[in-house]
């Protein structure tokens, strides 16, 4: 029997077993090698010493219950190791199935988060009770990752609760509930308000139920909602979300595609053969490239991003407590409300009462919804509201420390509003704009203190929008950089810090990829399957209708100002081939976009898209001209990529995780290429293939797609991207 390292045994005189989670050479446990041996040897004990025991329970010393798989680890892992990563997590596996099956009650008393890993031992548990704590999350994100959960979660989450729930409650969108929520939805048992009142409860499990087994070792056992042999389950069958179906035909995500695999084989077969199922479908996806760029974007940098990897250093953290929101439209109202949630006072001014007060009737709409779904409760809808205040007076606005300006995308009416307010807020408090265009260099000529301004660029819809890009004008100061960053992270969203420049980085790259399937269009290729492309690319919103959303002349706007400031710099200014497209779809059709009822679709009279314009094919299409369905998404995935490697190069982005992040979360470039630098990075035959494929799209289709040369450098010296 191995001597336990990352788990204690405490048997107390009744013969009940504790095993305390606690690895001492990390903050939370993992499934690390360590946990291996461990809970081998725990399984080992128990089966020698199973007459003195009454029942199991598991718990962690640790904050969170246990973390799940080490991802440092499996990062790392090539098509060349399948073995390895066949073997991990097998052990482990047998392990759990060991003590769940020894004939003793087996409880999980979740004192904490319980995430992939961590709720795996928990299902390999009779009984699941959850301590109702604040912020503590359960289920299986693996997906999210590009993986599947592979320590038996697959298994048992179908024999749990049948295919359909599982997978859609569960697996394939990686679902993190409150304990509360879990509850509700099958997750856990039951709840406890107290660690003592938790551990009490495990006791009367135990006590109650001397004989408990798990019901798929019950013998006549038959999956909930039935399997797929059984003829009633077509009728059962999961209606999938039109963003799973998505996933599922055409997207490049292989991890749903293995989970519904996994699932569907598995329940068809004995619970160890499911289990080696599930160990074959996780090592397709944890040797593939898909799952590293997702665990690369969503564990590594994500928590580069926010642990403050852009934030100057040397600034002491400053909080919020009142900040002034001027312009209470679209943006400003949805600030004022993302704000109000995090608990800060908010003064949401517009030019008249009635705007302001439109502006936070946004946010009584907002919690009506979450209240008539169960997300918020009639006290914290009223606490929120109360803490809007609108106004249209100057005045109301003394004592703000921060001020968010969303007034028209217009220089001088926002210089006129800095003004206006200037001496009546906290004389150093952080002035940002929301500006989506307009160099943040240029805006802050306005304002009395230069140094103090900053770019503050939401995303819309702001409430759900994770991202904010923070824009440093030549004169902003790191104490201004400093406190931007901590207000986003006050606000519970994600910052990245980049430098001035016209569209800054996001709005300048996924200008590209609209202009890339623009150009399409005007090459004669026929739209349908540029929207298809799209789509299969991974991109959430297909390129042609997201042009329409943000309409067709915003981009004539921004052309004619860059192209102007060019020609002013005396740099060179080169037509893309969208530019005559949109000119032609503007003056010539008379069909700006969504907003003027006519663009690239058609739109009925309440709004609705009504199918692309079939004017479309009749004045740009050439029928039967094709390109390669590869090259249409490659095309726009390269836009995106080589523009953000432009940024690099130019001082705009100065982290690689924040141009990672950035992409996914703010501008929509798919998540499985873990973010614009990633994907260059994770390109099949890495930098040099990227190059490769990248001259001869230049070839085919335009200059643009030209390598940089810093690129090509790195690409030779045999590197890739990195902070
Ligand atoms: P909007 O037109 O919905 O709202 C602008 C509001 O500003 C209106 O309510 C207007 O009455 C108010 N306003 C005008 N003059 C004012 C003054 N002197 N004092 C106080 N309020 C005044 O516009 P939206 O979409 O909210 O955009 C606001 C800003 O946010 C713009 O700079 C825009 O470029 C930027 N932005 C917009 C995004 C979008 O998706 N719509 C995304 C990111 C930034």
């Amino acid at each position: 029997m191995s001597e336990s390292t990352t788990i204690r045994w405490e048997q107390d005189e009744t013969g009940v077993v504790t095993l305390i989670l606690d690895d001492p050479n990390q903050s939370a446990n993992t499934m690390n090698q360590a946990f291996k041996d461990s809970i081998a040897g725990v399984a080992d004990r128990a089966e020698a010493e199973k007459d003195s025991i009454r029942g199991i329970i598991y718990t962690s010393a640790k904050k969170t219950f246990f973390a799940g798989g080490d991802l440092k680890d499996m990062i790392r892992l090539r098509p060349a190791d399948a073995r390895i990563a066949f073997d991990t997590g097998t052990e482990i596996k047998r392990s759990l199935r060991r003590i769940e099956t020894l004939g003793k009650p087996v409880v999980a008393a979740l004192n904490g988060a319980a995430l992939g890993g961590g709720y795996e031992i928990a299902l390999a548990s009779h009984h699941r009770i959850a301590l109702d704590a604040p912020g503590s999350k359960i289920g299986l994100p693996e997906v999210t990752l590009g993986l599947l959960p592979a320590g038996g979660g697959v298994t048992r989450t179908v024999r749990l609760m049948g295919i359909a729930d599982a997978l859609l409650k569960v697996l394939l969108q990686g679902t993190q509930y409150t304990p509360q929520r879990a509850l509700d939805n099958g997750l856990v048992h039951e709840l406890a308000a107290t660690p003592e009142e938790m551990l009490a409860k495990a006791r009367a499990f135990i006590d109650a139920n001397p004989e408990s087994k798990q019901p798929w070792d019950v013998p006549g056992y038959r999956i909930p909602g039935g399997t797929p042999s059984n003829p009633k389950f077509a009728a059962n069958l999961p209606a999938f979300p039109a963003s799973l179906k998505k996933q599922l035909n055409g997207a490049p995500y292989p991890a749903p595609r293995n989970i519904l695999a996994c699932a569907v084989e598995g329940s068809q077969v004995d619970f160890e053969t499911a289990l080696t199922i599930e160990a074959r479908y996780f090592t397709e996806l944890v040797t593939g490239q898909t799952a590293k760029n997702m665990i690369q974007a969503f564990f590594f940098d994500l928590q580069a991003v926010n642990a403050g990897r852009s934030r100057p250093q040397g600034t002491e953290p400053r909080t919020v407590r009142k900040v002034a929101v001027l312009g209470a439209g679209m943006m400003g109202a949805g600030i004022a409300y993302s704000c109000a949630r995090a608990g800060i006072e908010v003064v949401l001014k517009d030019v008249t009462p009635e705007a302001a007060a439109k502006g936070k009737a946004y946010s009584e709409k907002l919690l009506d919804k979450a209240l008539s779904r169960g997300r918020t409760t009639e006290a914290k809808r009223a606490e929120l509201l109360a803490r809007i205040t609108p106004t249209a007076e100057a005045a109301d606005l003394a004592g703000c420390d921060a001020v968010i300006e969303a007034v028209f995308e217009d220089t001088a009416l926002k210089h006129k509003v800095f003004q206006e307010i200037q001496d009546v807020i906290e004389p150093d408090a952080l002035l940002c704009s929301n500006t989506s265009t307009l160099p943040i260099t240029g805006l802050a000529e306005g304002v009395s203190r230069p140094v103090d301004f900053i770019g503050l660029h939401f995303f819309s819809p702001v409430d759900k929008m994770p991202l904010v890009e923070i824009i440093k004008g030549e004169r902003t100061g790191d104490e201004a950089i400093a406190r931007a960053f901590d207000l986003v992270r006050q606000i519970n969203k994600t910052p990245i810090v980049v430098n001035d420049s016209r569209g800054f980085f996001t709005s300048r790259v996924i200008g590209q990829f609209i202009n890339e399937g623009v150009a399409m269009v005007g090459e004669g290729i026929e739209p349908a399957s540029i929207e298809q492309a799209a789509a299969q690319a991974g991109y959430p919103a297909k390129v042609l209708s997201l042009m329409d959303e943000l309409t067709l002349t915003l981009p004539r706007k921004i052309r004619n100002e860059t192209r102007k400031a060019f020609e002013a710099e005396g740099r060179a200014w080169s037509e893309h081939p969208a530019d005559a497209v949109i000119d032609r779809m503007v003056d010539e059709f008379g069909r700006p976009g969504r907003s003027g009822g006519a663009g690239f679709y058609a739109y009925d009279d309440s709004g609705k898209r009504a199918g692309i314009w079939p004017g479309l094919r009749e004045h740009f299409a050439k029928p039967g001209y094709e390109i390669p369905f590869e090259d249409m998404k490659e095309r726009m995935l390269f836009s995106e990529a080589l523009d953000s490697v432009r940024c690099l190069d130019e001082g705009v982005l100065t982290s690689i995780a924040d141009a990672n992040i950035g992409s996914i979360m703010g501008i929509g470039f798919p998540a499985w290429t873990g973010g614009v630098i990633q994907y260059v990075n994770g390109y099949e035959g890495g930098l040099a293939g990227f190059v490769a494929r990248a001259r001869e799209l230049a070839e085919k289709y335009g200059e643009r797609f030209t390598p940089p040369a810093s690129l090509v450098a790195k690409a030779e010296r045999g590197e890739t991207y990195a902070d």
